[in-house]
């Protein structure tokens, strides 16, 4: 290799630029000679793809031996010969008659000439001078082809002439003499092989777009590792009625082992939860209904991740201080399963809670959360949850869809809520939540959720989805 890079420099010496025709190395070494050289900087060289015309074996050996109707002529003697030399050159034979070489009677041939040229053997040996006729003419006897190769054009690079003597490996020997040793640059560009393996699911990536926009705005994960909820922290703490609709196995997925869950941690709390909905306080007329304490218990899988925004609220109610928290997780309703409904999903869900928060602040921030997802035109409508009030539904322009689309659902926690909990009334808690898979969708192009998630998922679609930019 060291020589043939040698020679390579040696002859740009004189040049400007050199191709792989004047190099007298083998070809198969050239191409990492010139690799090595060029990753120094002392050659530059690029590609050119030539068609080069070359002799085939049966081509070679009539350049040696002359070509079947040149010998034929010479075999038949002055007085003609016998018919039968023809069987011994029955491809020339035809060409000896066609250039009108020699002629035959019933019992012999004859030459027409006192001597010949062979012709076809000079032109073997000037292929490059030959016209095109002449080219495919041989081609066609088949004593030419055309073959492909690559010609490098090789030019003196940046560090040419640079006596350069580089490390490229690294030897414990090198490494205890480093001193005034030159070392190869380390290429940081370049790129490895992408193995082909597993592949994160683009709801993953969707829900990684959404935790940086979260972490960037100074948002704290909630933990949200609970699939199984009792019904008091989905429903009875958001301080919706037991006999509302969603609570009914139409709507919820309940457990029947174990059906309800074991004790309280904290009965006061309890208390504090059927107080208000049985005659209200805080402000509020309560529900003004019997509130049962089994019915709370029931374990179900939650429908909603406000069980867990609900169950870090009443930790922070009792050391307060303000927060900014968010869940990206999985979440059950027993819905039937259509095109754009699955009985599971994620939800994001945030909330911020402080002192003298406005609906004007949820507003705000709604804006500023949904542009860095890409949505810049936002608009609020009214809306009606048990457990936030005021209570908006969030729309986005959808520049993709020209249509406005629903994205989200909002509003600020109720007193009924946060109340029993134990906060201050001063405290206001502002909160909003929307599906993963929605956005997913609509991104993707995708009108069936079945193509994003369950078994009919196509893995190559999988793999090929690149994290999104709205
Ligand atoms: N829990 C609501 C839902 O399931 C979302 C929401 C969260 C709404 C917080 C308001 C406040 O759609």
């Amino acid at each position: 290799m060291e020589e043939y890079a040698e020679i390579i420099l040696r002859l740009l010496e004189e040049k400007a630029s050199i191709s792989s025709d004047e190099i007298p190395i083998p070809y198969s070494c050239l191409h990492g000679v010139l690799l090595s050289l060029e990753s120094k900087n002392q050659i530059v060289f690029e590609i050119k793809e030539k068609h080069k015309k070359v002799l085939t074996d049966e081509g070679k050996d009539l350049l040696e031996y002359g070509s079947q109707e040149y010998n034929l002529f010479n075999s038949i003697g002055d007085n003609g010969s016998d018919i039968s030399i023809l069987e011994k050159f029955p491809l020339g034979a035809n060409y000896a008659f066609k250039n009108k070489w020699i002629r035959a009677d019933k019992e012999k041939v004859y030459r027409n000439k006192e001597a010949v040229e062979d012709s076809v053997v000079k032109q073997l040996g000037a292929l490059s001078i030959l016209t095109e006729k002449e080219f495919s003419d041989l081609k066609k006897r088949k004593l030419v082809d055309q073959s492909k190769t690559n010609i490098y054009i090789i030019s003196k690079g940046s560090s040419y002439g640079i006596a350069e003597s580089c490390n490229v490996e690294l030897t414990a020997e090198i490494v205890a003499n480093y001193q005034g040793q030159k070392f190869k640059k380390y290429n940081f560009n370049t790129v490895g092989n992408i193995p082909n393996c597993g592949s994160l699911h683009p709801l993953m990536k969707i829900g990684e777009e959404f935790k940086k926009i979260f972490i960037e705005m100074g948002f704290a994960e909630m933990k949200t590792n609970r699939y199984v909820e009792s019904s008091f922290w989905n429903f009875d703490s958001l301080f919706q009625p037991q006999c509302h609709p969603a609570r009914d196995a139409h709507d919820t997925f309940f457990l029947k082992n174990p059906e309800f869950a074991g004790s309280f941690e904290d009965e006061e709390y309890l208390k504090r939860v059927q107080d208000v909905h049985e005659s209200g306080g805080f402000g509020s007329k309560g529900h003004q209904s019997v509130w049962d304490r089994r019915e709370a218990m029931k374990n179900i899988l939650r429908t909603h991740t406000t069980s867990v925004s609900s169950r870090y609220l009443k930790d922070l109610a009792s050391d307060f201080r303000p927060v900014k928290l968010f869940s990206i997780d999985k979440v059950f309703r027993n819905e039937s399963v259509d095109a754009t409904h699955l009985a599971e999903f994620h939800q994001v869900e945030g909330l911020i809670a402080g002192e003298g928060i406005t609906l004007g602040d949820l507003m705000g921030f709604m804006g500023t959360f949904f542009e860095k997802l890409g949505l810049k035109n936002i608009k609020f409508k009214p809306a009606f949850n048990p457990y936030t009030e005021p209570s908006m539904e969030v729309f986005g322009y959808h520049e993709g869809l020209k249509k406005w689309i629903e994205i989200g659902n909002s509003g600020i926690f109720r007193p009924e809520m946060l109340g029993p909990m134990g906060f201050d009334e001063s405290v206001t808690v502002i909160a909003w939540g929307l599906s993963l898979e929605r956005p997913a969708m609509i991104k993707y192009g995708l009108n069936n959720i079945r193509d994003l998630v369950g078994h009919k998922v196509d893995i190559n679609f999988i793999k090929k989805c690149k994290i999104i930019h709205f």
